[in-house]
């Protein structure tokens, strides 16, 4: 593998989410690979595992493609197409199918490189570029912003909030400010720690502004 692999690689993505509003736009992958570059520092890793799999870790989301296997589909051929060995093909599949909440069904991450992806996408999630994406995310599922009648306590069970409406604040406590306790690398923890603590102050400001009198 080499620098052109990824280079190529790259326009294939950026043309394919370039017109991306759900979130999943190119700069979140630029941003996590960035940051899954930052978390590998002093890490023995195969880094092209690492890069490809950033690049390719949304192009198998159904919010992005038709389905996840016409995803998974069109990730293989890319691959085979570009000479890339059959065994980091298999390990790269394995972090973008497990990264997927669908078919990973909270699985744990096997590899280093798969944490280390793993970690970078939940970062993007969190502090104030995660508030945004939130927002941004919940539009587009015409979901309110904000709705005070919503139950809404940290420790609700993900069973409770599928049978109910959610809101991008709910969000928060369904899935985001859950995020730091499940990093799987001590560099991704203090970064998720301190992104989590920025987004529980932006929730004091909310709702203090919300209830002014
Ligand atoms: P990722 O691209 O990091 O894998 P997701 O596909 O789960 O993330 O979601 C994309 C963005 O939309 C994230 O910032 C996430 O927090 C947000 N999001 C996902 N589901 C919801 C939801 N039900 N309500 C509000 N925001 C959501
Ligand atoms: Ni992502």
């Amino acid at each position: 593998m080499n620098e052109s692999i990824i280079k190529l690689t790259e326009q294939w993505v950026q043309e394919q989410l370039s017109h991306d509003t759900t979130g999943h736009d190119w700069y979140h992958i630029k941003r996590v690979t960035t940051l899954a570059k930052h978390l590998s520092i002093d890490a023995e890793v195969n880094m092209n595992v690492i890069i490809l799999a950033c690049l390719m870790h949304d192009l198998a989301d159904d919010k992005v493609v038709e389905s996840e296997e016409a995803g998974l589909a069109s990730i293989t051929n890319w691959l085979e197409d570009h000479d890339v060995s059959p065994e980091d093909t298999k390990h790269i599949l394995s972090i973008i199918t497990t990264m997927s909440f669908k078919a990973g069904k909270g699985d744990p991450m096997r590899t280093l490189e798969g944490q280390i992806v793993q970690d970078a996408d939940r970062l993007d999630a969190l502090g104030a570029i995660g508030i945004a994406r939130t927002f941004t995310y919940s539009g587009h599922k015409k979901q309110s912003m904000y709705d005070p009648t919503l139950r809404v306590r940290e420790n609700m069970s993900i069973e409770e909030y599928r049978h109910g409406q959610s809101s991008a604040i709910q969000h928060f406590y369904e899935k985001l400010l859950k995020l730091p306790e499940r990093m799987n690398t001590t560099q991704g923890r203090v970064l998720a720690d301190q992104r989590a603590e920025y987004m529980r102050t932006f929730l004091e400001q909310f709702y203090s502004e919300w209830s002014f009198e």
